[in-house]
């Protein structure tokens, strides 16, 4: 079918195109919009490098030296656009209720007609001049029952290829649809119309209007004016997190911002873990793990490293895929120490955004090396020495800097990773950042203490988000951003799934890699070293050591964490692991905020478990 369907306009769908009411949407959606062109993606290789050539024609990207780098890309955004926007993400639920106080609301009916239906409605006409590429894809392997499609259309070519790479995008996908299925329907505008003769630009957006809309009745996206990451590259935390979330809700499923590891023990003997930690916490890292000197045998892999999609089994067990195929994580701070497999992964098919270049064609990121090179073009355009850095603080990368890679140029991925069935969880960790109050790990002693120390998990905030860094926000379940319902709800998901799943429920730790000492600096060494903190975790799950009670759980004793190859003295540990109890009353009082706010609908369970962690403290 290839009609004309307006004056001008051909949908341009494939002759393996079926499916009638997609067809008829993206034609609805090139009427509003007045795309110059329909673009089908069939997610082929050929496709991929014939769009990354048409960007790097556009000087939106720029091709890395292929000596250093082969078929690798450096894109730069508009100084506006370079992380999520969170005051701008809207879950527009048919109540403001149902979409809870930690959420932007507005009602459906207001949105749409600022959005799509009013006379000035942003969408309108957003892309003129534009071609709109029709991206369908995958979230979790193809046909797996835990998996379901979208299709995101979009007037950004850079999203069409980062698509590709982060996941299962094109034919497949549309294969899996048929000419009748599911799919979550995601538009996405740079917001940037052209008129005739107008040049672009490298990184076209919409300065000063930016929109990330969710509708978890209809399940649908509706994404204004950013080019950026989570803004655009819609199956991630639009679809993903926030859409799956409501979809998991109302199925009797989970969708998590979680990565997930398998860990294997020299017998052979294979664990799954899924970990939750707020953004640019070192979940990829964590994922990516190389096990330490002492711990020869052990294997760590890689299923995912941010988003976990995780339902129970026929046998009751709860089983999780990464519902991404691929990664997009933080350059900054990556290096051959901090995360090797990370490093290897980047030698080849990246797009990186934001980073600086070298005056020999490749990437450079403060901490990529410990000496910055003599001069950069730093991720403005401008040039750049490390006097620059001396003199003003002047970053060469800017802290949000990214990667986009495929999960198979991971050393380290796991067998399972792409497995329809999924894998079995054993246990879910949660972590914030924090300098201060909250100890190395803690094992909950039931589900409902797991809840809770989720619930009430805060971190000092980070540059994945617009706004101040470094101070401590309530994070529950790592989910603040990605909560695509009332956050009480959601906590009372999680209490009725633990009480379903009985004995089968994962065991529930909480950890903080980040507390400091009295010089400030970071005690605990993090990275490869957290390998023995996850092995007590199994050592726990196999019965092997029997901890220490405390008032929120169960802690390690020194002697039971294997520290062969790492000198971490009794002292050393008890300034990661101590509990202040001056500390835990200002701690329980900002618990009692966030309860205070998420009053309404609040699971009591909750409540009655601070009280008794208040008992046990002797508050
Ligand atoms: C991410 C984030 O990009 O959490 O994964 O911000
Ligand atoms: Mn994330």
């Amino acid at each position: 079918m290839n009609a004309p369907t307006m004056e001008g306009l051909r949908l341009n769908v494939p002759a393996y195109v079926k499916h009638a009411r997609l067809i008829a949407w993206v034609a609805e959606i090139a009427a509003l919009t007045e795309a110059a062109e329909v673009y089908w993606c069939d997610g082929s290789q050929a496709e991929y490098d014939r769009l990354c050539d048409e960007l790097v024609a556009k000087g939106t990207f720029k091709r890395l030296n292929p000596a250093k780098r082969a078929n690798s890309f450096l894109a730069c955004s508009d100084p506006s656009d370079v992380a999520r926007v969170e005051d701008r993400t809207f879950i527009c639920s048919r109540t403001k209720d149902e979409a809870g106080p930690t959420n932007h609301w507005m009602a459906p009916d207001e949105m749409r007609a600022l959005l799509q239906t009013g006379d000035q409605a942003l969408f309108r006409g957003s892309m003129k001049g534009r071609t709109m590429y029709v991206v369908p894809f995958s979230m979790g392997p193809l046909g797996s029952p835990i998996a379901h499609i979208g299709v995101e259309l979009s007037d950004s070519a850079y999203v069409a290829v980062n698509m590709r790479l982060m996941t299962r995008m094109g034919k497949g996908a549309l294969e899996v649809l048929g000419d009748d299925g599911h799919f979550v329907p995601c538009v996405h505008t740079v917001g940037a119309p052209l008129q005739a003769g107008q040049a672009d630009s490298a990184w076209p957006c919409n300065p000063s209007t930016k929109y990330i809309v969710h509708y978890p009745e209809t399940r649908e996206i509706w994404s204004y004016g950013s080019g950026y990451g989570g803004n655009a590259l819609l199956g991630k935390k639009c679809f993903a997190l926030r859409i799956a979330s409501t979809m998991g809700r109302d199925q009797g499923w989970l969708a998590e911002h979680m990565l997930i590891l398998g860990v294997t023990n020299p017998q052979g003997v294979k664990r799954h873990v899924a970990a939750a930690f707020p953004s640019a916490c070192g979940k990829t890292n964590f994922a990516m793990l190389i096990p330490p000197a002492g711990f020869e045998g052990w294997k760590v892999t890689t299923i995912g490293d941010d988003i976990a999609w995780i339902k129970p089994g026929a046998d009751g067990r709860l089983r999780a895929i990464n519902p991404e195929a691929g990664y997009f994580g933080v350059a900054p701070g990556t290096n051959t120490l901090t995360n090797p497999n990370c490093m290897a992964s980047l030698d080849r098919d990246v797009i990186f955004t934001n980073v600086a270049l070298t005056d020999d064609g490749d990437v450079w990121w403060e901490g990529l090396t410990a000496e910055a090179p003599a001069h950069l073009i730093d991720w403005q355009g401008k040039d750049w020495t490390p006097h620059d850095a001396k003199v003003d603080g002047r970053k060469a990368a800017h802290p949000n800097a990214r990667f986009t890679i495929a999960a198979t140029n991971n050393p380290a991925l796991d067998a399972e990773w792409d497995n329809p069935e999924g894998v079995v969880i054993d246990a879910f960790i949660f972590g914030g950042r924090r300098s201060t109050t909250v100890p190395l790990v803690t094992q909950a002693r039931n589900w409902v203490e797991g809840v809770y120390m989720a619930a009430t998990m805060g971190s000092e905030t980070t540059a994945a988000a617009f706004g101040q860094q470094g101070v401590v926000r309530r994070d529950p379940f790592a989910m603040l951003p990605f909560m695509g319902y009332n956050m009480s709800d959601y906590f009372a998901h999680w209490l009725k799934m633990g009480a379903q799943l009985g004995a089968q429920a994962p065991a529930i730790f909480c950890v903080n890699w980040f507390r400091k000492g009295a010089d400030g600096k970071f005690v605990w060494p993090g990275y490869g070293e957290n390998m023995r903190v996850l092995a007590w975790m199994l050592d726990r799950l196999d019965g092997k050591v029997e901890g220490s009670d405390n008032a929120f759980g169960v802690s390690p004793k020194y002697d039971e964490i294997h520290w062969g190859g790492l000198p971490f003295t009794h002292a050393h540990f008890e300034t990661v692991t101590h509990i202040d109890k001056a500390d835990w009353a200002a701690e329980l009082k900002l618990h009692d905020e966030l309860f205070a706010q998420l009053a309404l609908r609040l699971p009591a369970e909750l409540p009655a478990t601070k009280a008794a962690i208040a008992q046990r403290l002797g508050l």
